[in-house]
């Protein structure tokens, strides 16, 4: 099956404020700057339906995207706010946490989410922070886990910096590069099985 169509929703800041939940969702989140509009752009197959920036801190909001298959699947893929950027104001930090918790442990139809980390950092505090967040939800969704930029190491140096990140982690990830689309089939397919079950 392929994609026919991948539309943007909605966006907000408050998660009460979304459209009601219609779809199975899948969320992605991450460090700011990690690559997580890049990924859904490549996942969409649309330069530019998530904003991205060089500069951390791009999206500031929930957005809620569109996407339907040949075969009639369809989901939500929810771009969210990156964490760990510390030039945000104190009034943004303060809301950035109840926004992304609010979603996270609010939202019945999310089936999993995807935790992107850069291949060259590894997770972080914040990241295993969130596995643990996650875990302990009373339906806790699936957790999928991402290398990104995988496209800034050479091929030889790829393979020892993934096994890296999934002894970090302890489960297994996939490596994704939104420059070369290296890890989008592997990561639909898991995506795919998540929102079937
Ligand atoms: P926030 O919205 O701030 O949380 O950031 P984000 O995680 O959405 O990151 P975004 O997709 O905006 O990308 C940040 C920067 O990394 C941009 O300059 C992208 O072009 C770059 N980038 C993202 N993915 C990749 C990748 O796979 N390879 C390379 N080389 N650069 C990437
Ligand atoms: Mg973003």
């Amino acid at each position: 099956p392929r994609i026919v169509s991948a539309a943007f929703v909605a966006s907000s800041s408050d998660p009460g404020k979304l459209p009601a939940p219609a779809l199975a969702e899948v969320a992605f989140a991450g460090r700011s700057n990690v690559g997580k509009s890049s990924l859904l752009n490549t996942m969409m197959q649309r330069k530019n339906l998530a904003r991205t920036s060089r500069t951390p801190g791009c999206t500031r909001q929930i957005n809620l995207f569109e996407v339907a298959w040949t075969d009639g699947l369809h989901v939500h893929l929810v771009d969210l706010p990156g964490y760990g950027y510390a030039k945000r104001s104190r009034t943004e930090k303060s809301s950035w946490g109840p926004m992304l918790e609010g979603y996270l442990s609010t939202r019945g139809v999310l089936r999993a989410v995807t935790i992107l980390v850069d291949v060259r950092r590894g997770p972080e505090e914040d990241d295993l922070e969130l596995v643990d967040f996650l875990h302990a939800l009373e339906t806790p969704p699936r957790i999928l886990l991402a290398a990104t930029k995988i496209d800034k190491l050479s091929r030889a140096q790829q393979k020892p910096a993934l096994e890296k990140v999934k002894r970090q982690f302890k489960g297994p990830i996939i490596g994704f590069s939104s420059v070369t689309g290296d890890g989008r089939d592997a990561l639909w397919q898991r995506l795919r099985h998540a929102i079937a079950i």
